[in-house]
Order: C-alpha cells, then structure tokens, then sequence
C-alpha cells in the first residue's frame, strides 16, 4: 500500500454520480487496490434503484436515491453518466457543488469549457478511462481545467493509477484518446471474436478457439509491456519470410488493415466531437440550478 493510499483512507471521499459499467469499474478498482474503503464511496443514479442496490451488496459501499448527501459528503465528485444525461446532472449540481470540491468528469465528449461554464469557480477534470479499471488495468488520460490545481491533478492521477495507467494531455487531444483508449477495449474483443470465429470455422472447438485467441492476446500484451522492443520489433521478430504469420500479415496489409483501423479511431474520435457539439451548453446559455 502507498503512502497516498493510507493517507487516503482518512481524507478522501468520493461520490459517483452515475451507477452505471465505469462507475462500477472504478468502484471496484478502488476497492480492490485498497484506496478506499468502501464507506468513503458514495453512488447515487437516476431511477435504477436496482442496480444502486446491487452495487451496496457488492462492495459495501454507500448508497443514495438522491444527490444532496452524496454532495454533502464528497469531496471529489465524480460524473459517470451518459453524455446525452449531462445538462439535467449539471442542472441538478450547479450551485450546490463547492468550491473547495473537485469535479471529475467521466463523461466522454463534454468539454471541460461547458462544464466550467456550468460549475462556475469549481475545480474541474475530465478523465478519460476504459472499462478495464475494473480489472486494475484502465488505460486513463486526465486534462486540468482551468480552476484545478497541480494538486488537484495529482490527486486525479492517483485515483486512476490506482485502477490502471494514468497520464496526462491536452484537451483537445482527450478526443483522440477516447477513441483509440477510451473505445479501444471493443476493438480488442471484436479481434478476439473474429479470430475465435475463424478457428472454429477451420475445425477448432469453439471454446478452445476463444481460450487460444485470449492468452494470445494475454501474451502478446505482456510481451510488449515486458520487453524494451516497440511491437514493429516484436512483429517482425515472429514474422519469418516465407512463413505462416507472414501469409497472414499479407492478408491483412492487402484488405487495408492499419487503412481501416485508422479510419475507425478517426470516426470515433470525430462521433466524440459530435457528441460534444450536440450535449455541450451552447455559448451565453447557463444551466440552472434545479429546484
Ligand atoms: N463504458 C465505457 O467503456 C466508458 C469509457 C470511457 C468513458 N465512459 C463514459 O462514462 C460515462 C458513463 O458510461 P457508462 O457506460 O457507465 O454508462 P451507463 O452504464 O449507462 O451508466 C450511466 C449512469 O448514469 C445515471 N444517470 C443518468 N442520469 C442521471 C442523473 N440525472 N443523476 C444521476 N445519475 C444519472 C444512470 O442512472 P439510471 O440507470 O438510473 O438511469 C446510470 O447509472 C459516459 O459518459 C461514457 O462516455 C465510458
């Protein structure tokens, strides 16, 4: 346990507004490095009063149908909803949040300006991390807004190291990370699928298929974070002329591979831009606080 972490135990709170698969992740990356124990976290959710139940019987954590003591109690507040949800949460924090709080936005696409504009004097992050914090394995980039502080960082870095690897980037590249990082795990299973599928098309059992293609991907992962060679190197050391792979790198070079996977992360990173123009609170409109 680090020494942030012990003293964390005592000092930090953290509310997620927003029950959904990241608040989860987080919830239980945070638990299960030992950040926080489970009372120091809050969760509150629209209606699905289920699931907010099911995360108290899982991890022990506190609950609440409604915002006001989960603000009371948070000291970093954490949006984990839907894009499309952020001008009804934004309207239902604005005035009550304080400034001695930070604000750690989840949500993918909604510009730190919108949500400053919104918040007004608070402290602001956004984060951008991926689902495989619930393994302690997110990879998550954080922009500083224009009222965080470096502490106000650090302490966002060190929640999201605690469930993965965290850095730090300009905001106008958060886009580009949502789509390769953010998005990136859907990639990587659909590769999964597609290669289990084609080994249980050539006689492969298909669960055996789906076990060869995992710890492929298990290995191949470890050997790029475990070696100084960049995975050019690592291909090209597996690839003998003439050989197997070989015919298959071809395949793939031929029907465009990296043409395809660039426009893919290029339309993902373009649909964030979009989600920002159509969720984002349009120039000279304020949100108001809800009554
Ligand atoms: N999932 C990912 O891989 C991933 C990766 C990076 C970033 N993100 C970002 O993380 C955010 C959450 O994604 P998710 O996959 O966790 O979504 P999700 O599973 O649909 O969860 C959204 C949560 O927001 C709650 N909510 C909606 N309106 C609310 C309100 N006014 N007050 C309180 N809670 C409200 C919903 O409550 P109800 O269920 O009661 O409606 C639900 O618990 C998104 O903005 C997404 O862009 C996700």
């Amino acid at each position: 346990m680090f020494f942030w972490e012990v003293r964390s135990v005592n000092q930090m709170v953290i509310g997620m507004i927003g029950a959904g698969n990241m608040a989860d992740a987080l919830i239980k990356g945070l638990l299960g490095r030992h950040v926080l124990p489970p009372d120091a976290i809050w969760a509150t959710n629209r209606s699905n009063r289920e699931r907010l139940a099911g995360l108290q019987a899982r991890y022990g954590i506190q609950i609440t149908p409604v915002k006001p003591p989960l603000l009371e109690a948070a000291g970093i507040i954490v949006l984990a909803v839907k894009p499309k949800d952020t001008r009804e949460v934004l309207g239902q924090i604005t005035g009550v949040v304080r400034r001695e709080q930070l604000v750690i936005s989840v949500i993918a696409g909604i510009p730190l300006e919108s949500l400053e504009r919104a918040l007004r004097g608070i402290p602001v992050i956004r984060a951008m991390p991926n689902t495989s914090a619930a393994v302690l394995a997110s990879a998550t980039a954080l922009a500083a807004g224009r009222h965080a502080t470096g502490e106000h960082l650090r302490t966002a870095t060190r929640i999201f190291e605690a469930v993965g690897d965290a850095v730090t980037v300009r905001e106008d590249l958060l886009d580009v990370v949502t789509a390769l990082s953010g998005s990136g795990p859907a990639y990587v299973y659909r590769l999964i699928e597609a290669m289990s599928h084609a080994g249980a098309d050539l006689g492969l059992d298909g669960e055996l298929a789906r076990r060869l293609a995992v710890q492929t991907l298990i290995g191949a992962a470890r050997m790029l974070t475990e070696s100084a060679a960049d995975p050019g190197e690592l291909r090209r050391r597996v690839t003998s002329p003439g050989g197997t792979t070989m015919a298959a790198l071809g395949v793939l070079e031929n029907r465009g591979f990296a043409e395809i996977v660039r426009e893919a992360i290029s339309r993902a990173a373009e649909r964030a831009r979009e989600m920002a123009d159509e969720f984002a609170v349009p120039d000279g409109q304020e949100v108001r606080p809800e009554v």
